[in-house]
């Protein structure tokens, strides 16, 4: 059922002092079929009328082109009278001032469809956006720009001009579909939870007047994480507030910032899962009672995600300090992955049905679309990495970040010769992101940038030999400082024996760049299996097209297509095993599918499911890891600060009598607000002498007493990955039983100054398990044994 927005004229808006600075003068409706919203004392008025905006995220990136329309239908028929829409940035304009807005880019498309189904649209075209996107959507070519690893969404011209051209380009092509002028645009977003990264007021005032300058005349807003929306606050700019619980606290905060209507930016729905954690499931019960009360409350909100997808290609993010994003982006949604819907659905519908305008009906939802096994088909011919590598190499005395040579993605191959010696260790600076490295032909070892290792064992060497390095990249973090996240080795490239270290230079640098669109190369195929890293290629015969699941579970790491388009990234660690390949990309008759194995499959073999495998650990199939063997070293050690912290939920700073000055910090639990012994930390950041937090960027775990890692995800990295939303949590299930406190203990990859810390307790209702009453600080250069 189509419902087609009501059109109403101009019946004059409310204006105070603070909603005259919020709506621009220029908004009109003397285009046909126009209407003017604006940002009231207490409601969104629409034509003077009061719209409670219930909103659900989608991104049409995310989502078969094909399939927009099915999805729409399903978020209205839960409930929804509007869609936010991300853009991302980089997805338009991978190579600089080139903008694509074809086919699955057709944002315009997308408004039309929104509108033709009765929803407005709120548009977040950035600049960032963070969504667990590449780079937060930022594109890799900002990275040449300027030499620096703090310039990107800050003031500096190497960021603003292009961010300018960008806002510009999106006004040209999006101006048209604001509510202003008759299209179903309501508000526009400045930037993305810019209070995570800084306090910069002029960078929002510089952003908000892009957004301006690119012709947008309906009201602009910002958002920020509850903890944060003080910090980047200007009163030309509305805010909302994001959060996945206690929606009091959240619109507490705004009503002590601005006059306005209360909106959630962001209610989450579930959330995001990494390779290699557990999957993430969301509290529907809670969900819905938070729902209920910020609606009861006059409130609006947005639910993240009403419909997360897929993310298809390469486009995955990766979350700080380096863990990547799986491609499946189910979020735990009402909406799942493939657009299926059953009990979470309906108890959102049900919710949200109490609450609509007198007169407002819910359509049905859309059918389910049909599903389709495919029989097991083998992959029998293979094409080599290292035998389809470009002839032609970049020559490199020492090798640079990849973006300096033009490269933005895929497979770097580094090869040099090593003179005869004793054996030894290769080490690089820094290898991002996974590097396997061969010597002669042998595999010697791996570098893997989630634990920070960029060193090799390099055996003995009785004359020359060839040692090749085999880069992968897998995704730019998209979140934090962090997204200055340049690719590749970045010399020098040390061979370090007994006797002294001497730099390898001489390289030879061959890349298959995959591109926006995961283009593969030409590829020489070989009727046989290959060892080694590998395209594969096979095929299978469909009858019909449908919906199917592509098992990937036996299969490594890697990549996969489908008719020579990018489906996404597989890694079967998992936690997801299974790719969603979208019916209307596939064709009756025979299909052609390729995939790239970094490892070797362990059977190479596929089947298409008719249920998707979202939560199927297999850490056996990750890259071999030295076990570690860290404990704590903190006998005999002062404290360098012991204290206790507030009850509940709000970020704490604390300053320690005198600032200390060490690689590592230990913070050890004495006792938690719920008596229990499990302890929790959703963020902890640590301070210079002036209060700011330091630069995580070169931090790793050197020690967690426990992780809980069966009943849900309470992984050390969560204490330091800047999202409040997730949390370090001590084991508990099945028989744990902590042997000694808690403890965590941060390497920070350099010796610093450290003058406090700054503590966020697990998010969530009063009560809640984990929040640390006591505590003790220890710094020192190495608190752990082993390791
Ligand atoms: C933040 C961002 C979103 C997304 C979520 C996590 O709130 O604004 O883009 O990254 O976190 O899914």
């Amino acid at each position: 059922m189509t419902v087609l927005l009501p059109r109403r004229r101009l019946l004059g808006a409310a204006a105070s002092g603070a909603t005259l600075m919020l709506n621009p003068p220029s908004a009109s409706a003397a285009t046909p079929g126009a209407a003017r919203f604006v940002i009231g004392d207490n409601d969104f008025l629409l034509d003077g009328q009061p719209l409670q905006i219930r909103c659900g995220e989608m991104h049409f990136a995310r989502v078969p082109r094909e399939y927009w329309r099915h999805r729409l239908q399903a978020v209205k028929a839960m409930g929804m009278n509007t869609v936010c829409a991300y853009l991302f940035w980089n997805f338009h304009e991978w190579r600089e001032g080139q903008y694509r807005w074809e086919g699955q880019r057709d944002a315009v498309e997308f408004c039309n469809q929104a509108q033709a189904e009765g929803l407005w649209v709120i548009l977040r075209p950035g600049p960032y956006a963070c969504a667990e996107w590449e780079m937060g959507g930022l594109p890799w070519w900002l990275l040449n720009k300027h030499a620096g690893s703090d310039f990107l969404r800050s003031r500096d011209d190497a960021f603003v001009q292009p961010a300018r051209r960008w806002l510009k380009e999106v006004g040209r092509v999006l101006g048209g579909q604001q509510v202003s002028r008759g299209g179903p645009i309501l508000m526009v977003q400045v930037e993305n939870e810019y209070g995570f990264l800084s306090d910069d007021k002029d960078y929002m005032r510089v952003m908000r007047q892009a957004v301006l300058d690119g012709g947008f005349d309906v009201p602009l807003f910002q958002c920020n994480p509850t903890n944060a929306v003080g910090k980047t606050h200007i009163p030309e700019l509305f805010t909302v507030a994001n959060f996945g619980s206690d929606p009091a606290t959240g619109f507490k905060a705004l009503d002590a910032l601005q006059k306005g209507p209360k909106m959630c930016g962001e209610y989450y729905s579930g959330w995001f899962d990494t390779w290699g954690s557990p999957h993430k499931r969301g509290d529907n019960a809670r969900a819905i009672q938070d729902i209920d009360a910020m609606l009861n409350a006059n409130g609006s909100f947005s639910l993240y995600m009403a419909h997360g997808g897929t993310t298809f290609g390469l486009w995955g993010g990766c979350d700080r300090p380096f863990r990547p994003d799986t491609t499946s982006y189910d979020y735990d949604a009402p909406i799942g992955e493939a657009g299926w819907i059953g009990e979470k659905f309906r108890t959102y519908r049900e919710c949200l049905a109490r609450h609509l305008k007198p007169g407002e009906v819910l359509p049905e939802p859309p059918a389910r679309l049909p599903v389709m096994a495919i029989p097991p088909f083998t992959l029998t011919e293979t094409a080599p990495v290292f035998a389809n590598l470009p002839t032609k190499a970049i020559a490199a005395e020492s090798p640079k970040n990849i973006e300096q040579y033009d490269i933005s993605r895929g497979l770097v191959a580094y090869r040099a010769t090593l003179p005869a010696g004793p054996a030894g260790r290769l080490e690089a600076a820094n290898a991002r992101d996974l590097a396997w490295v061969f010597v002669d032909g042998r595999l010697a070892g791996t570098m893997d940038t989630r634990y920070r290792r960029f060193g090799v064992d390099l055996p003995a060497r009785k004359r020359e030999a060839v040692v090749e390095i085999l880069l992968y990249t897998i995704a730019r973090v998209n979140f934090g400082m962090e997204v200055h996240d340049r690719k590749g080795l970045q010399g020098p490239a040390m061979l370090k024996t007994k006797a002294g270290a001497q730099e390898i230079n001489g390289w030879e640098i061959r890349a298959i760049d995959f591109g926006a669109d995961g283009d593969l190369p030409p590829l020489r195929w070989q009727p046989r299996r290959a060892p080694g890293p590998a395209f594969w290629r096979g095929s299978f015969d469909a009858a019909t097209t449908a919906d199917t699941f592509l098992d990937m579970s036996a299969w490594g790491q890697g990549i996969v297509w489908v008719n020579g388009r990018c489906l996404g990234r597989y890694w079967s660690i998992g936690p997801t095993q299974t790719m969603y390949l979208p019916g209307p990309w596939l064709q009756a008759g025979r299909n052609e599918v390729v995939v790239l194995d970094l490892t070797g499959p362990r059977a190479n073999r596929i089947e298409g499911r008719t249920t998707p495998v979202l939560d199927q650990l297999q850490p056996d199939r990750d890259l071999v890891r030295p076990p570690s063997t860290a404990r704590p070293r903190l006998a005999g050690l002062k404290p360098v600060h012991a204290g206790q912290f507030a009850s509940g939920s709000a970020t704490q700073d604390v300053r320690f009598a005198e600032v200390a000055h060490g690689r590592q910090l230990c913070i050890e639990v004495v006792d938690t607000f719920d008596g229990k012994p499990q302890a929790a930390i959703a963020e902890l950041a640590l301070l210079d002498a002036q209060g700011r937090a330091l630069n995580q960027t070169a931090w790793t775990i050197a020690y967690a007493s426990s992780e809980e890692a069966r009943k849900e995800d309470g992984g050390a990295l969560n204490a330091i990955n800047g999202q409040a939303t997730d949390y370090w949590h001590t084991a508990y299930s099945g028989n744990a039983r902590p042997a000694g406190p808690p403890r965590l203990i941060i390497d920070l990859g350099a010796a610093v100054d450290i003058a406090g810390l700054r503590y966020t307790p697990r998010q969530g209702p009063d009560g809640v398990t984990g929040r640390i009453k006591q505590y003790r600080v220890y710094v020192g250069d190495r608190l752990v044994t082993g390791d």
